[in-house]
């Protein structure tokens, strides 16, 4: 396939690397403007800690034009910028597919011509330095429309060109669900890592009981109100199943504010309170929360 990444960020890098292997793809990479200096090539330490060194091809208006696939792996308080920036760049038959965390971030996308799906990772992967990625956990990827139509051959190709590249991937029809999930995770265990500074094991200490309980609770009565249903002990066992799965890991929010970088509390617990409001809904725990992060925030 033709494939364009967007981002030299951790994910951007996770799978311009994988997809480049695949003789067939025809893959490059479009760097956000904040590069200081684009290399020629990239680093990739991989699972084994074996660390690779890459050709980076960087995508020009040709690839953009010819693309049959965009990963859009930039954050999610860059997706408004990163899809405006591709109008009239891209085919009405290119598909885009949106990498990053949290919710929210294309809603007022209304106009999108393209269809767009959203995949979800549970692999690790950070930036060591720029331009150099570590895979630090391996994981899944669920892919699934959110917005538009793609033909079953489409996505059986898409599914294919992702799961040869790195696997294991599902596509599945019930990707709201799983956004969902992910964002609850997210809303919980990033919040709390960065604002203590902690790693997600961590988390699983008694002092956080009740926060976490009482996030939980908000968390489950906003997803009813747009027709997502968690069961309480369900929820807690799978978030602090995550905080155990990925103990020694710092969270992407831990990470952004130690790394003084923006972090996407607006589109994690930011979304679930714009939710609230809408519905009428109390989400003190989230409030509290996103007033922290911002403190600490530059
Ligand atoms: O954003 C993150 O860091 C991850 O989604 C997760 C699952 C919380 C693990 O660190």
């Amino acid at each position: 396939m033709n494939i364009v990444v967007i981002g030299q960020g951790a994910i951007g890098l996770l799978w311009y690397h994988h997809l480049v292997k695949t003789p067939e793809n025809s893959v490059s990479l479009s760097c956000s403007a904040s590069a200081s200096s684009i290399p020629s090539h990239y680093h990739f330490t991989n699972i084994k800690n074996h660390s690779e060194e890459g050709l980076l091809t960087l995508a020009n208006n040709a690839s953009f034009a010819n693309a049959e696939l965009i990963l859009l792996c930039v954050k999610s308080y860059q997706v408004k910028a990163a899809m405006e920036a591709l109008n009239n760049k891209i085919s009405t038959q290119a598909i885009i597919v949106f990498c990053h965390n949290g919710m929210g971030a294309y809603h007022d996308l209304a106009k999108i011509q393209q269809p767009c799906l959203a995949l979800l990772t549970t692999h690790g992967c950070k930036i060591i330095r720029p331009f150099h990625a570590q895979h630090t956990g391996l994981g899944h990827h669920d892919l699934g429309v959110v917005t538009g139509n793609i033909t079953l051959s489409m996505r059986d190709n898409i599914s294919a060109t992702l799961t040869q590249a790195l696997p294991t991937l599902i596509f599945t029809e019930a990707i709201k669900d799983k956004q969902w999930l992910k964002l609850a995770i997210n809303c919980v265990i990033n919040p709390i890592t960065a604002i203590e500074n902690i790693d997600n094991g961590q988390l699983l200490d008694d002092r956080f009981r009740l926060l976490i309980t009482a996030l939980i609770s908000e968390i489950i009565a906003v997803a009813a109100d747009e027709n997502i249903n968690f069961d309480f002990n369900e929820l807690q066992a799978t978030i602090l199943q995550v905080a155990k799965n990925t103990a020694e890991n710092c969270s992407s929010m831990r990470s952004d504010i130690l790394q003084q970088r923006k972090t996407e509390i607006d589109y994690i617990n930011g979304y679930m309170v714009s939710l609230a409001k809408k519905a009428g809904l109390g989400v003190a725990q989230n409030e509290k929360l996103i007033r922290q992060i911002k403190a600490l925030e530059v």
